[in-house]
């Protein structure tokens, strides 16, 4: 072992460095020759083999030739990118960490599960628009410019004349110009009304519509559809009530009433098409018979599931809403 021997040595290493080309291979290639095992903990270790004047210049010369190879190696390391990179000291066999699981809003879910029943008795879920004009969400629904009804019914118009619809009972209208009868849909969707906000009222809620028409729907098809849909959707065990009500759009109109035998509560309109709306669509009233109905989706989401306040649907607050 002399210094031609370190010569080739770092000749050696000079070219296998050439040729690593990645962060692994530069660590093996450091390894061979620092590590505790490599060669030049080898050569430092047979230096006691040396005479006492040989000594002190091999050891200089290894010296050397550690720090080249140091130095080599982590500049090389700039180019292919160190080993920490791409290799660590992770424990694959631990478990992961399990990604949050989205859900469906439990407004959401109440459409889903109306929609559903619907399908069922052949109804279709069509969309809608939220902003609407005059036509859509007043006249071609029988409620003239002067008529009180529609101070019920107010809502939020923008500059240019347009509005935000106060009822799905739009899409009745949107639907009906664009097919001819036989119609069987139901559109849900966000209504908006100025409404002071508070625990049972908010300036946005979700309503859905229903509309039948055929030559010959009647008000006991009305009555029928309505119940089957309430006891699928409450269960078997409620009682169902109709009270005589006030729609521009319907002729009879009727308000519905449930119970599970204390008390009753409303919980949806209906009636029947008032000529009127089919006038306005180019039905003719003669030849045409069908009924509507129209429900809040927050109402029957809170009376499903015991909430009591309406702001929490629109709370984004995840203590809530991951519990349904
Ligand atoms: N649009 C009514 C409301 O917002 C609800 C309604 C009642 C819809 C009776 C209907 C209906 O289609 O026939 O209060």
């Amino acid at each position: 072992m002399d210094m031609t021997d370190l010569a080739r040595l770092q000749e050696e290493f000079k070219s296998q460095l050439a040729e690593v080309s990645g962060p692994q291979a530069l660590e093996n290639l450091r390894v061979a020759y620092l590590g505790r095992k490599g060669k030049l903990a080898h050569l430092f270790s047979e230096m006691g083999t040396l005479s006492r004047e040989e000594r002190p210049k091999f050891g200089e010369l290894l010296n050397q030739l550690k720090r080249f190879i140091e130095r080599a190696v982590s500049e090389k390391e700039g180019s292919v990118g160190g080993v920490d990179s791409d290799f660590s000291y992770e424990d694959p066999t631990l478990p992961g960490v399990p990604p949050r699981l989205g859900r469906l809003h439990p407004i959401t879910q109440t459409i889903r599960e109306i929609g559903d029943i619907f399908t069922r008795l052949g109804f279709e879920i069509v969309d809608g628009r939220e902003i609407e004009t005059e036509f859509y969400n007043f006249t071609a629904l029988n409620i003239p410019l002067d008529h009180p009804s529609r101070d019920a019914f107010d809502t939020f118009y923008t500059e240019q004349g347009h509005l935000l619809r106060s009822q799905t009972s739009t899409v009745q209208i949107r639907v009906m110009e664009k097919r001819k009868p036989p119609v069987r849909i139901i559109a849900p969707g966000k209504v908006y009304r100025p409404d002071e906000v508070d625990a049972s009222h908010s300036f946005m809620f979700h309503q859905i519509e229903g509309l039948m028409v055929d030559d010959r729907t009647t008000f006991s098809d009305l009555k029928g559809v309505i119940h089957l849909f309430l006891r699928k959707l409450f269960g078997n065990h409620i009682e169902m009530r109709f009270k005589p009500h006030f729609f521009p759009f319907t002729e009879p109109s009727v308000d519905v009433d449930i119970s599970w035998g204390r008390g009753w509560l409303e919980i949806l309109g209906a009636g029947q098409v008032h000529p009127a709306v089919f006038e306005a669509v180019g039905y003719d009233p003669k030849k045409v018979q069908g009924f509507a109905f129209g429900l809040g989706v927050e109402r029957i989401a809170m009376l499903k599931y015991g909430i009591k306040d309406i702001r929490l649907f629109f709370e984004n607050d995840l203590r809530f809403l991951e519990q349904f």
